[in-house]
């Protein structure tokens, strides 16, 4: 299962992540549901924490019941109002974007998160390779956000984003930054990332002195949000998603 050749091994995902993006568990359940022997792996039942599958080769099981294997695949494109937490329940009692689709019979996930209070272009699947694939740090695709920040934002402030920013955790890879609108008190910006760290966009521009007021994303690689008001969705077509897989 995880004796592939080097170019595949990228694609290779943790058994317990992937039963988590499959819905069956939260991770650490998952981690129990393998050391309790309920998960088989091509017929094989693996007890390892460590083992790694290959989500489109791979036949999971769990007690008994092939994962990804007979419900039908769902790929929702969300327009995201602010206010709506990006999870599948909320300690705290707060919206979330599952109530934003209660038409969704199937246990679908946010691919990646917007923030609480960040809006827009939210994908949601229960297909769990296409997820690890997006999300994966070699195949980051490109997401556009607009961004209305603090004050006047200078050329050297617009500059330094597309060089590259350094945050608590590390130097931002170049991006695309440029400047739509300009006032006194607030700046409207466009910046296009491809990486996916927690709260980059917001981040950045703390770093370069000029917090977000509103943040929206408007697009992820070829999808943008037309036809779309807040907190509307529709589901992908065939050929979005095809070229979702092969982005
Ligand atoms: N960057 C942020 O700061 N927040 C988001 O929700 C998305 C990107």
């Amino acid at each position: 299962m995880d004796k592939k050749t080097d170019n595949a091994k990228q694609d290779l995902i943790r058994l317990q992540k992937y039963l988590a993006d499959q819905g069956i568990a939260s991770r650490r359940a998952a981690e129990r549901l393998i050391a309790e022997g309920a998960v088989q792996v091509n017929g094989k039942t693996v007890t390892e924490m460590g083992t790694k599958i290959d989500p489109s080769r791979d036949r999971v099981k769990v007690n008994g019941e092939l994962l990804g294997g007979t419900q039908r695949m769902r790929y929702i494109l969300l327009n995201k109002p602010a206010g709506y937490i990006c999870s599948v329940q909320d300690e705290r009692g707060r919206r979330t974007v599952m109530d934003l689709i209660p038409e969704v019979s199937e246990r679908v996930y946010p691919v990646g998160r917007l923030d609480y209070n960040t809006s827009g272009l939210l994908l949601l699947t229960n297909d769990g390779a296409l997820t690890h694939q997006l999300l994966h740090p070699s195949h980051e695709v490109e997401k556009t956000y607009l961004a209305e920040v603090e004050g006047f934002l200078p050329r050297g402030a617009v500059e330094k984003l597309c060089r590259g920013v350094q945050l608590s955790d590390g130097l931002t890879a170049p991006a695309k930054a440029r400047v739509l609108r300009r006032k006194e008190a607030s700046t409207l910006v466009e910046i296009c990332i491809h990486e996916g760290r927690n709260r980059q966009v917001r981040r950045m521009m703390e770093a370069v002195g000029h917090p977000v007021l509103h943040l929206r994303r408007i697009g992820e690689g070829f999808l943008d949000l037309q036809g779309l008001a807040p907190g509307q969705w529709r589901e992908l077509s065939a050929e979005e998603v095809r070229r979702l897989k092969n982005l």
